[in-house]
């Protein structure tokens, strides 16, 4: 029984930073790639038995204090109505993304399907396997990032439909959000009721909005969604990736946790939170590439700078890429907990001027 994860989440005592990392369950693993060499995708999101498995490869190798159910943030649109399909090498696409708002009114909620069962099956059977050996998280885009990506029916370089949305039609963009809202504070509930012990809302372009935008478009959003799963007592990752200039607004949405892209500094965050939160990050994935000496020392770096938090959890900054070595995983993993134990902190050379 390994609970370190929710008890740092909780701002508890742990005898060892918790560490797992975002997109653990994926391209990076060879058994992942062999398993995928054989399905697409989406058949493995939703054969309840294959997203369980994927769920538990990552768990399998290393020692990580978490799993993340195998799923992804586009089945919540999916199941609201919009053709998903899959392209190889380019990711999930809408091939008919919302560009006229009168299409709206046939989205569904997802209480009217039963198309998102098979996550909540996969989460049953990953729960009993893991047998409480280390918690299992459940997950949801926030409504901002679901919204982008049904308009611009893919990933964007700079977000042109759906920012010229919020411009055009600042209304039908807040019914929108509106009603993914109700449709991820469902999901998200629905996953907690299937077993889910923690939920982390992905808010991954929130960095494409201004900081009013922000203001206006996303975060009395995020701060529902936060609100309805604190009634749970279950803790709620908030992870609004390029929204640092909202930290402190975000420490008061209810969030358990707030996750800290790689772009900012871990320290100037754990000084704007005032311990209101825990904080999830954020070493820069690409450091997973560096030399086994340097990547040591950037894991002590951002170790050092969560000094004085009530309650890190170690992770990157960002989802970790297909081609990383797994043998700079195994460190990763392995360090985090040999450095942050109790008593044997090495702390570095720190530079004159440098915040730890
Ligand atoms: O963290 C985990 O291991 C859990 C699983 C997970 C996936 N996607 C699996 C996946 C999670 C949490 C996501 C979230 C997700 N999905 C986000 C937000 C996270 C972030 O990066 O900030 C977004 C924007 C998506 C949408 C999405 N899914 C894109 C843009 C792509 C294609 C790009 C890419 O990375 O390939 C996906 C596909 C996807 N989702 C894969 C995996 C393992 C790769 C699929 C494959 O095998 O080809």
């Amino acid at each position: 029984m390994n609970n370190s994860f929710i008890k740092a989440l909780r701002k508890e005592p742990v005898p060892a930073t918790p560490i797992w990392v975002m997109r653990q369950a994926g391209r990076y693993l060879p058994e992942y790639r062999a398993l995928r060499g054989k399905h697409t995708f989406l058949e493995m999101v939703y054969t309840p038995e294959i997203a369980a498995e994927v769920t538990l490869q990552p768990l399998k190798r290393m020692d990580f204090d978490a799993a993340i159910i195998f799923s992804d943030i586009l089945v919540i649109p999916q199941a609201m109505g919009m053709k998903l399909d899959f392209h190889e090498g380019r990711g999930p696409v809408f091939d008919q993304p919302v560009r006229d708002f009168a299409q709206l009114k046939n989205l569904t909620n997802i209480e009217e399907t039963d198309m998102l069962d098979p996550v909540l099956s996969a989460i049953s059977l990953v729960k009993n396997e893991l047998a409480g050996k280390v918690p299992l998280i459940g997950f949801a885009g926030a409504p901002w990032t679901l919204a982008a990506y049904m308009i611009e029916g893919s990933g964007s370089k700079n977000f042109r439909w759906a920012k010229a949305a919020l411009y055009e039609h600042p209304e039908a963009m807040h019914a929108l959000l509106d009603k993914l809202t109700a449709n991820v504070t469902r999901f998200l509930l629905n996953q907690i009721q299937a077993g889910a012990q923690a939920v982390q809302l992905f808010d991954s372009w929130a960095g494409q909005l201004s900081p009013d935008q922000f203001n206006e478009f996303s975060l009395p959003y995020l701060k529902a969604i936060a609100q309805a799963v604190k009634a749970t007592g279950t803790p709620l990752i908030l992870f609004a990736r390029g929204a640092a200039h909202s930290l402190d607004q975000l420490a008061d949405t209810g969030a358990a946790a707030l996750g800290i892209d790689w772009q900012t500094d871990m320290a100037e965050a754990v000084k704007v939170n005032k311990n209101r939160c825990a904080l999830q990050g954020n070493l820069d994935p690409i450091a997973l590439y560096a030399p086994r000496e340097t990547l040591k020392a950037e894991i002590r770096k951002v170790l050092n700078k969560a000094q004085g938090l009530d309650g890190h959890v170690f992770n990157l900054g960002h989802g970790i890429l297909p081609d990383t070595p797994i043998e700079s995983v195994q460190v990763l993993v392995d360090c985090v907990h040999e450095f942050s134990t109790r008593g044997e902190i090495e702390l570095p050379v720190v530079e004159a001027g440098s915040p730890s």
